[in-house]
């Protein structure tokens, strides 16, 4: 399977690629597949995303990834992005970047997780300073949920 033209599109000219001063949330997230690095930075107000940004040292699926998280998230309430199950909570944020992305080839289907699992690290470090620091425990140990979605290309190869 080819990539979707959605992810040729993001990855050719990436959204929200940058680094920002003083983030209210910044999660660093390395893949535990393949070893790239994803970073990601969020502008909060009022608890709404207002701006988010990232970097990104991964392959064309990862950008586009994090280039569709970034545009998602923003203007978005966080109560709106976190509410809910921790089960909808993460196929929420992954159903954010793959319903965008279309279909990714099974070899592929370890990047996406990395760009949420940044993100709720980013989440959870602003939570914890500013905002709720129970609901930021909460939010840091959806991380290592998101492991199962690395396995599904596993499962789909074979
Ligand atoms: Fe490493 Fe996609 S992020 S192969």
């Amino acid at each position: 399977m080819e990539l979707s033209e959605k992810t040729i599109e993001h990855f050719r000219n990436p959204q929200n690629v940058g680094e920002m001063e003083n983030p209210e949330g910044l999660g660093t997230i390395t893949n535990p597949v393949c070893g790239d690095l994803t970073k990601l930075y969020l502008r909060v107000r009022g608890g709404v995303v207002e701006d988010a940004k990232f970097l990104s040292f991964g392959c064309a699926v990862t950008i586009a990834s994090a280039s569709v998280l970034t545009e998602k998230i923003k203007g978005k309430e966080i109560s709106q992005l976190l509410s809910g199950s921790d089960d909808e909570i993460i196929s929420r944020l992954i159903g954010l970047i793959e319903s965008e992305l279309g279909e990714i080839p099974a070899a592929k289907l370890h990047c996406p997780p990395a760009t949420v699992q940044a993100f709720l690290e980013a989440m959870a470090g602003y939570m914890e300073k500013e905002r709720d620091p129970q609901f930021s425990s909460r939010i840091k140990g959806l991380i290592p949920l998101v492991s199962s979605y690395y396995k599904r290309g596993e499962e789909e190869e074979g």
